[in-house]
């Protein structure tokens, strides 16, 4: 399996466009952007499944060299779409894959309703492409083209704020990908409210986790502006949370969806050397990875 991290940081990116504090600030000036958390990953190398639809991913996929399409003139190796949530920053990418014949996302029953009534993405893209919305339960497995098999595994239940009616579901899932191929598995889970037991579970055996980094800290949005939410609030568990615990799962473990308020999203910042004495990485954009 052929892993490409796409994009690293949380909704907004960094710097986030409208933002002056130190981290965007210095982002600016250093140039250290990073896009919106999105993975594409390849069990044969030719046929690709995105982890996620960025609001950046036309620009993410212009820049992978993997991605190009051909040889035939409009032939894409991107075949279809694995959503972790119906938020925002995994889903308005799917508008930017109008341009292909057909799309298949997958998603859980809560997500797939989000973009089918108040995010109606799904009667839009009709008039342009010819959809395949595949319903999926979390914990059975599903085979996709190209070799690889993918699971999802219920993480939250915290819907996006556009949802505006109570609904209980699998509104947040981690990925589990694994190529029986190679032995390789990869977990994917961009927001991670807790270490709870099923995500133990698919970590288990895992060779690489790539996984909620949006804050370093709880109070990480109080230390930056002055107010917000904890992180745990806003159903992400700290950096400073799982590192400790996820050491021991005897994977790679990667750290994504930066927020722009993160220490870890410069790159020399001192906070790195604690993640590096326990084996951890911050993930960037454009790296990848086999297994
Ligand atoms: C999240 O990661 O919690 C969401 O993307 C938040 C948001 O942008 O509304
Ligand atoms: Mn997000
Ligand atoms: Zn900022």
């Amino acid at each position: 399996m052929r892993v490409r991290l796409l994009g690293t940081a949380a909704g907004g990116g960094v710097p986030q466009w409208n933002c002056a504090c130190t981290a965007c600030r210095r982002a600016r000036k250093a140039g250290t952007v990073r896009t919106q958390d999105c993975v594409a990953v390849t069990g044969d190398g030719r046929t690709w499944y995105l982890l996620n639809a960025s609001p950046d991913l036309r620009a993410q996929l212009v820049a992978a060299p993997e991605l190009a399409p051909g040889p035939g003139p409009r032939q894409t190796p991107v075949r279809g779409v694995l959503l972790c949530t119906a938020e925002l920053d995994h889903t308005l990418g799917l508008l930017a894959l109008r341009e292909a014949e057909r799309i298949t996302v997958y998603g859980t029953a809560a997500v797939l309703g989000a973009l089918s009534g108040p995010f109606p993405v799904r009667d839009i893209l009709a008039a342009y492409t010819s959809l395949t919305w595949t319903p999926i339960a979390a914990g059975e497995p599903i085979t996709l083209p190209g070799g690889l098999t993918a699971t999802a595994v219920t993480v939250g239940a915290k819907r996006p704020r556009y949802v505006a009616t109570p609904s209980a579901g699998d509104w947040v899932v981690a990925w589990r990908i694994a190529d029986p191929r190679t032995g390789g598995v990869l977990v994917y889970a961009p927001c991670l409210p807790a270490l709870a037991g099923p995500f133990r579970t698919a970590v288990a055996g895992a060779r690489v986790v790539v996984v909620d980094g949006t804050f370093l800290y709880d109070d990480e949005m109080a230390r930056a502006t002055g107010g917000g939410r904890t992180a745990t609030a806003m159903g992400h568990l700290p950096v400073s949370a799982s590192l400790r615990d996820l050491a021991t799962a005897g994977a790679r473990v990667l750290y994504t969806h930066l927020n722009n308020t993160n220490p870890l999203c410069a790159p020399d910042a001192p906070e790195r050397d604690t993640l590096a004495a326990y084996g951890a990485e911050v993930a960037e954009d454009g790296q990848t990875i086999n297994l």
